[in-house]
């Protein structure tokens, strides 16, 4: 039997653009009118706790009204003729809805919750985390995602599968947060790499193939090449 080849994809805010949910960069270190730091960082997280769980109860429920779109699907299409492995920073469910089996959240899930020390973890779905809800060690329940200021236990995994890629596809990041954005010095040398974005983006990897569009219609260019 021939071995099916390995796709990895690293995504992004842009390919859940389409779906409606906002992306980072593109409006000003605003998130959803947040400032991206208060609400997305240990030390914001520690200053203000009640805003923080407001804005990730908001994001989680959101979930409830949003639905994969055209990219996610693709994406999860292709697992019938190759490996796919989706390597993602977005926090939402997109990917698996739309079917993806593989899928690494580097900076963690918004329908989970864990203790302070990420020890314990729980799904919650799209339910809210009430304010002052305890974990079973007593520590404040939270949201499950990396924040700014935190380790990112899953970037061997991610590694791993960036090296074991036989082609790689960057779609929908702006590349400008680490350490997922170093993901790209793990692929082998030569194997082909696509980026799907409407916008240039700074890799500082030469040889990428730049399919200059939004994710689904980059999407839809990227499967036809890859069924030739
Ligand atoms: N299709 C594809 N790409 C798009 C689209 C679209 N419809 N719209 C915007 N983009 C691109 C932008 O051009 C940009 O390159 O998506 C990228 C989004 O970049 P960011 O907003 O920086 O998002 P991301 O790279 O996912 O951010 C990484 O930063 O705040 C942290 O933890 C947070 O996971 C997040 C991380």
């Amino acid at each position: 039997m021939k071995q099916m080849k390995h796709i990895v994809f690293l995504t992004g805010a842009g390919i859940s653009a389409e779906s409606g949910i906002s992306t980072f960069r593109d409006s000003n270190g605003l998130w959803e009118n947040y400032d991206v730091m208060e609400v997305a960082s240990i030390d914001g997280w520690r200053r203000n706790p009640d805003t923080v769980q407001k804005f990730y109860n908001e994001r989680r429920l959101q979930l409830d009204s949003v639905q994969p779109n055209m990219a996610h699907k693709l994406i999860a299409g292709l697992e019938s003729d190759f490996k796919i492995t989706v390597v993602t920073q977005n926090v939402d469910n997109l990917h698996e809805r739309a079917g993806s089996s593989c899928v690494i959240h580097l900076h963690g899930e918004l329908t989970k919750a864990c203790n302070e020390s990420k020890s314990e973890i729980i799904d919650i779905g799209t339910k809210p985390i009430e304010l002052g809800t305890k974990a079973s060690d007593g520590s404040m329940l939270r949201p499950f995602i990396v924040w700014f200021g935190e380790e990112v236990p899953l970037l061997e995994k991610a590694a791993i599968a960036v090296t074991a890629a036989d082609i790689l596809v960057i779609a929908g990041t702006s590349m400008q947060v680490y350490p997922a954005a170093g993901l790209i010095n793990y692929v082998k040398r030569k194997t082909p790499i696509f980026l799907i974005d409407p916008n240039d983006v700074i890799t500082g990897m030469s040889g990428i193939e730049h399919i200059k569009e939004k994710a689904s219609r980059g999407m839809s260019i990227l499967t036809e090449k890859l069924k030739k």
